[in-house]
C-alpha cells in the first residue's frame, strides 16, 4: 500500500452515539453486576443505546453529514459509501444504500462491509485502494453498530461490555507520503466460535425455536478472546508500522479499537508508548463495535489531540476472528 500511485487520507470526520445514556448503576438494577466488577475489568463507567426505533443507519446517517461538513463537501462529491456493520437495519437492503438514500449522495455506489469490529480498518483498507488506483477520488467510509439489538441482556459477561454509535470519515487523495501510509490486516476463521450469533442466517434461519433458544444474540469466550486481542493488537500495530518504516517512538497517537482498558493497556505496554499517546474513551461508550475507531479519531481530532503531521496508528480485533491496523501521517 505504502507504493501505491495515489496516495489516500481522511480529510473530515464525525461520529454520533445516542442521546440515551446507561450507567453502570442503571445496569446494577437489571442483572447481577456492580459498578465496581465493572469498571475493573473493564474500564467502562457508561455506554450509548438506542431508544425503540433507532437503527444503524440513523446514527450512520448523523455521523456521515458531519463528516461531510468537517470535510467541506456536499452528498453529490461523493463516489462510493462502504459502511461497516454487523448489525445493520435489516438483511436487505444493505445500511450503506440506506445511508446514500438519507444524505443524498445521489452519484456514490454503496456496499456494506463485515469484518466484526475490525470493519472500520478494514473498510479504510478498501477505500485507500479505489482511490490509490485511481477508480474513485471521494469515499465516506462509516462504522456503524448497534449492539443493544443483538444482547442478551440476561448474560451479564457479555450485556455490559457493550454500547452503540457510529463514526464516519472522508477518504480522499492526499499528498505524496501523507495519508494512510500502510495496512495490516488479518483473519483466523478457527477461531470464529469465540464470538458469534448463531441464527439469523442461511445455517439456522429465524424461528420460534432459534428465538426461544435466545440464538439471535452474541455469544462471546471472553477469556479467550482477552488473550487473542492482547496478543494481536501489539503484533498487528507493530507490522503496519514496519510496513511504513516506522516503530512505536514514531507514534503521536495510538487510537485501538476500544472494547476493554486492560487489552489496551497490554497493547501499550508492548509497543512501550506512554499513557498520554494512547486515546481512551470506553469509559463513556463501552464497545462500540466497529464504530469504535471512527468515534475514537474523530474526538481525538475534535479536541486538538490529532494534529496535522501526527503519526497515528489505529488497531482493531473481533469476530471472525479478524484484526486490522493501519498507519496514518494525519493531513487535516
Ligand atoms: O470487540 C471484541 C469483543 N470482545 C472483547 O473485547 C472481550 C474480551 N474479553 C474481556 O474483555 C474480558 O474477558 C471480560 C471483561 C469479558 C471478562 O473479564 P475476565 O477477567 O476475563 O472475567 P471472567 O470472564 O474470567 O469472569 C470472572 C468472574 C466469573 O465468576 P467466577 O466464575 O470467577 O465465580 C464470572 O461469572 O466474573 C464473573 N462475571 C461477572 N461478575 C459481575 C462475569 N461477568 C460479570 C459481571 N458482573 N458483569
Amino acid at each position: 500500500m505504502s507504493n501505491s500511485i495515489r496516495q489516500a487520507g481522511i480529510i473530515g470526520t464525525g461520529s454520533a452515539v445516542p442521546g440515551r445514556v446507561v450507567t453502570n448503576a442503571d445496569l446494577e438494577k437489571i442483572i447481577d453486576t456492580t459498578d465496581e466488577w465493572i469498571k475493573s475489568r473493564s474500564g467502562i463507567s457508561e455506554r450509548r443505546l438506542v431508544s425503540e426505533g433507532e437503527a444503524a443507519s440513523d446514527l450512520a446517517t448523523t455521523a456521515a453529514k458531519a463528516a461531510l461538513a468537517s470535510a467541506g463537501l456536499s452528498p453529490e462529491d461523493i463516489d462510493l459509501i462502504i459502511v461497516a456493520t454487523f448489525t445493520g437495519d435489516m438483511p436487505i437492503p444493505s445500511t450503506s444504500c440506506i445511508v446514500q438514500n438519507n444524505i443524498g449522495a445521489s452519484r456514490a455506489a454503496a456496499f456494506d462491509l463485515q469484518a466484526g469490529c475490525s470493519g472500520f480498518v478494514y473498510s479504510l483498507s478498501v477505500a485507500s485502494s479505489m482511490v490509490a488506483s485511481g477508480a474513485y477520488d471521494k469515499i465516506l467510509v462509516i462504522g456503524a453498530d448497534v449492539l443493544s439489538s443483538m444482547t442478551n441482556w440476561d448474560d451479564r459477561a457479555t450485556c455490559v461490555l457493550f454500547g452503540d454509535g457510529s463514526g464516519a470519515a472522508v477518504v480522499a487523495p492526499v499528498g505524496e507520503g501523507e495519508g494512510m501510509l500502510s495496512f495490516c490486516l488479518g483473519a483466523d476463521g478457527s477461531g470464529g466460535d469465540l464470538l458469534t450469533i448463531k441464527a439469523g442466517g442461511s445455517r439456522l434461519p429465524p424461528s420460534m425455536e432459534t428465538v426461544q433458544n435466545k440464538q439471535h444474540y452474541i455469544e462471546m469466550s471472553g477469556r479467550e478472546v482477552f488473550k487473542f486481542a492482547v496478543r494481536i493488537m501489539g503484533d498487528a500495530a507493530m507490522e503496519a508500522l514496519e510496513k511504513c518504516g516506522l516503530s512505536p517512538a514514531d507514534v503521536d497517537l495510538f487510537i485501538p479499537h476500544q472494547a476493554n482498558i486492560r487489552i489496551i493497556e497490554a497493547a501499550a505496554r508492548r509497543l512501550e508508548l506512554p499513557e498520554e499517546k494512547v486515546f481512551l474513551n470506553v469509559q463513556k461508550y463501552g464497545n462500540t463495535s466497529a464504530a469504535s475507531i471512527p468515534i475514537a479519531i474523530d474526538e481525538a481530532y475534535r479536541s486538538g489531540l490529532l494534529k496535522k503531521g501526527d503519526v497515528v496508528v489505529v488497531v482493531g480485533f473481533g469476530a471472525g476472528l479478524t484484526w486490522a491496523a493501519a498507519t496514518l501521517k494525519w493531513v487535516i
